[in-house]
């Protein structure tokens, strides 16, 4: 093991430290309001770790929790009240939502403006065009922690393993508005290792255990791993064990992308009311 660890910790705290600072430069505290969906453990343990940082940087943080049970109407009913209250600046819908309900139009419902997640087709659109607008939390962590941590983007090859809505398109949008050379793989890709082997910067978010491995990473790469699954009963992510024997660099899976996430919910709530607040309405 003789990869540099990249501690998300320190780039979360560092991010939650300037989100604070712009929260208390504001007259009124901006409100964040959480919605979820049945009892999905995983999904309830994000989002309380959310919310303690949004009331750590001085936000205003609640959390709606619906009933599993809960039909589309209904979802669709509150998300529409949340979104049009004026004191709202953020609304996060949790992923994944029940197998009965369609998070398309869910997603939707939600102003691009108060999208603190970035999904809205109206951000993705923006993202790609190279409007400003709210950018989802992933990608928006994995750009922080190779700045925080000097890994150069611009010019590099960065291989992303994995086509997610949430992850691996947004990544491909802001690495590309970084001027890094990117190529978009995922699990079907042929000879994804030597694919991988091209990359300076790898970033692996399939959602697969071990789908990077060590044989596949150029001595010196730097990666970053955004998978998480469990295997007997142990958080793993997509990047092998062996991979910290050759890069130069990775994410610990816990304690990487995850913290860094977390943080960039916060500093989107705090730019859209910055935004909201200075836009005439
Ligand atoms: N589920 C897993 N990741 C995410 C995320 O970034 N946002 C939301 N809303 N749900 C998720």
């Amino acid at each position: 093991m003789s990869a540099q660890s990249l501690d998300g910790r320190a780039v979360a705290d560092a991010i939650a430290e300037r989100v604070a600072e712009r929260v208390a430069a504001l007259a009124v505290a901006p409100r964040l309001v959480f919605i979820r969906v049945g009892e999905d453990p995983a999904s309830a343990s994000y989002v309380r770790s959310k919310q303690r940082l949004a009331k750590r940087v001085g936000l205003r943080a609640e959390t709606l929790v619906l009933a599993a049970e809960t039909d589309q109407a209904t979802l669709m009913i509150r998300v529409r009240e949340i979104v049009a209250d004026d004191d709202v600046d953020g609304v996060l819908v949790q992923l994944p939502l029940p197998d009965h309900l369609d998070e398309g139009p869910v997603l939707e419902a939600i102003d691009p403006d108060k999208d603190v997640d970035g999904f809205h087709a109206v951000n993705v659109g923006r993202l790609w065009s190279g409007q400003p607008g709210l950018v989802p939390c992933t990608p928006l962590g994995l750009e922080a922690i190779c700045d925080h941590y000097q890994i150069a983007l611009h010019g590099q090859r960065v291989v992303i393993v994995g086509r997610s809505n949430l992850v691996g398109k947004p990544a491909a949008a802001l690495l590309l508005r970084r001027h890094a050379t990117v190529t978009l793989a995922h699990s079907r890709t042929r000879d994804l290792g030597g694919l991988v082997a091209e990359a300076d910067v790898v970033i692996a978010a399939v959602g697969r255990a071990g789908i990077v491995t060590g044989s596949m990473v150029r001595p010196g790469a730097a990666v970053l791993d955004v998978g998480m699954s469990r295997v007997d009963g142990r958080i793993v992510g997509d990047v092998a064990p062996d991979v910290w024997d050759v890069a130069g660099a990775v994410t610990p899976m816990p304690g990487g992308t995850g913290l860094v996430t977390v943080a960039m919910v916060v500093q989107n709530t705090v730019t859209a009311a910055e935004r909201r607040r200075t836009t005439a309405r």
